[in-house]
């Protein structure tokens, strides 16, 4: 802190069009963020703009990034323009690396009145990928609905922005950098923190870690493989399940995080996590997972490469919930899946006579419910798992959880799913994306579809599939009253509900960056011991067929397959 106070400027700017956050932030090109003049920086500006002021002053936010293709860079600014925003103190990541679970926690554990999160997740990296920016709230989870839009009201009309363009920050050393700035009576304090150590705290006081060290590193070791895709998960696997549980280093991979994840989706699905499918395959590995670019998203899968439906991952946990010692603490309050994620959790729920809330997609719609102590466990069927320890998802937390249940019940993953289905039925569950499509077209797909679909006609209607008859019994755009602020989200996808419970489902994602992706939710139940052994695609081929008749999706998109299938 020596030299004369920093000065602070106004830079004059004008406002861009399209900074609408999405499903989970803003996320364009990063050649967006990069070139577009003032891009970055007016967001941010939008970000502190839309907090109070007198919230804002002196208040503590948390900083930190998957570590893709201009991170840094991106953090360098928001630390210029948070120091003369009135933000008296940032919190950040050492390199500017947190995972996203992390950021939840560290806003809650030291009471920060947000954070910000720089990542696109799943999506690719580098100068050719994609860039994301993402506000989080003092509860630790994503920004709500009110406040995004907020954001994005400013973003349309913004006309300068403030920032301190001299303090330079030193994002690798670990401790506090205070800087004098101009006008100002307090110094700006910069606090560079261990990315691993307080979400290691954390899950060091949710599960049992000697249990799962005897399970890992015992004299009958479960053999495990995790895949941290070279995204930020690479330094949390490494500590937490090799230095703290005692799994042997080449139980993890592709932990070095790299600015592009080595060209590839940073995605834990069948498609993007091929290599650790085809290890898994051998048969040398009881259990595997891996994770997304930023940490939240989880894959799991057991001994041959058997895959773990998400929809069914977190029923799994539910009905085992009690094997972790953190509910044995608090109880459970509730259940709650996004309305696409299959209705696997229902039935646990039912069985326990736990409560189970059907949210539209995306974690924020969570976060209200675990705040009113209504809900305790929760999931979507893209990969998402977690709980009320924070407020985000958490691919870590849905290991450690898997390894949880298979240390007490001492079983393998597919005995344990399948004696699930034994207890409670098979929600068979399928997911067909189309990437890239063409945005206006996509649009009139959904609007098509719409039309058809609200004619009162539709109810009623029978379909012929395969020798067998699927009949409409509801139709609607999925619409969700927050039960606890009473605000209503609508147009949240496309549903058809047949007279046997099965669910057809088209939404358009709120997450891509470029055309539109259309997603095929697909949900049938079966619960003949003689059924639920059989492959998922065999059994809902015949709503499989419904949907690309009533979509017309390969005709009207010239496509002859989905991008991806789960
Ligand atoms: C996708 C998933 C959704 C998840 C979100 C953020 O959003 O479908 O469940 O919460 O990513 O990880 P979408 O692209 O469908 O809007
Ligand atoms: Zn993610």
């Amino acid at each position: 802190m020596d030299g004369s106070p920093l000065p602070l400027v106004t830079v004059l700017t004008a406002p861009y069009d399209a900074q609408r956050p999405g499903t989970s932030g803003l996320r364009k090109k990063t050649n967006v963020f990069q070139n577009k003049p003032r891009y970055l920086q007016n967001f941010v500006q939008c970000i502190f703009a839309s907090i109070d002021l007198r919230d804002r002053q002196g208040s503590t936010v948390v900083v930190g990034g998957d570590g893709r293709y201009y991170n840094k860079d991106a953090i360098e600014i928001i630390v210029q323009m948070a120091a003369a925003n009135g933000i008296g103190r940032l919190v950040i990541g050492q390199n500017g690396i947190l995972s996203t679970p992390a950021v939840s926690c560290i806003i809650r554990k030291i009471k920060a009145i947000g954070g910000i999160i720089l990542t696109a997740s799943h999506n690719p990296g580098g100068p050719d990928g994609d860039f994301g920016i993402k506000y989080n709230i003092s509860s630790g989870g994503p920004a709500p609905e009110a406040v995004t839009e907020k954001i994005f009201q400013l973003s349309k009309t913004i006309e300068e922005y403030a920032i301190c363009p001299d303090l330079k920050v030193d994002l690798a050393t670990i401790g506090k950098q205070q800087f004098d700035l101009e006008n100002k009576f307090k110094p700006f304090t910069v606090e560079i923190v261990d990315s691993v150590e307080a979400y290691t705290n954390m899950l060091r006081n949710i599960f049992d870690f000697s249990a799962l060290k005897e399970l890992l590193s015992g004299t009958d070791q479960l053999k495990i493989r995790l895949d941290a895709m070279h995204g930020v998960m690479g330094p949390y696997v490494k500590r937490i399940l090799c230095e703290e549980l005692g799994s042997p280093a080449n139980s993890a991979v592709n932990c070095t995080p790299l600015e592009d994840f080595g060209g590839h989706h940073p995605d834990p699905n069948l498609t993007y996590a091929a290599d650790l499918v085809q290890a898994m395959q051998t048969g040398s590995y009881d259990f595997g997972a891996a994770f997304d670019g930023d940490g939240d998203r989880n894959m799991i899968l057991g001994k041959h490469g058997f895959f773990v439906n998400p929809s069914d991952s977190v029923a799994v946990i539910a009905a085992n919930i009690f094997t972790i010692p953190y509910f044995q603490q608090t109880g459970v309050r509730g259940f709650a899946r996004s309305m696409p994620t299959s209705g696997a959790l229902d039935r646990v729920a039912k069985a326990t006579k736990i409560a189970l809330y059907e949210t539209p997609t995306g974690w924020k719609f969570f976060g209200n419910l675990m705040d009113a102590n209504k809900l305790s466990l929760c999931g979507e069927e893209s990969f998402g798992t977690g709980s009320d320890h924070i407020r985000e998802k958490d691919g870590l937390w849905a290991v450690l959880a898997w390894l949880s249940i298979i240390a007490k019940r001492k079983q393998s993953v597919e005995a344990i799913m399948q004696e699930h289905w034994q207890k409670y039925g098979r929600n068979f569950f399928t997911r067909y994306d189309y990437e890239e499509v063409d945005a206006e077209a996509a649009g009139k797909i959904m609007k098509d579809l719409e039309t058809m679909m609200l004619d009162r006609a539709f109810i009623g209607h029978k379909f012929t599939v395969c020798e067998e008859e699927y009949v409409v019994d509801k139709a609607d755009n999925f619409e969700y009253c927050d039960p606890v602020d009473g605000s209503i989200s609508r147009n949240q996808g496309l549903r058809i509900i047949f007279t046997d419970g099965s669910r057809l489902i088209f939404r358009l994602s709120g997450t891509g960056s470029a055309g539109a992706t259309i997603r095929i939710y697909i949900d049938s139940y079966y619960k003949d011991a003689t059924k639920i052994f059989k492959d998922p695609q065999a059994m809902l081929s015949p709503v499989i067929k419904i949907a690309l008749k009533v979509s017309q999706i390969h005709e009207r998109t010239g496509r002859t397959s989905p991008t991806v299938i789960t």
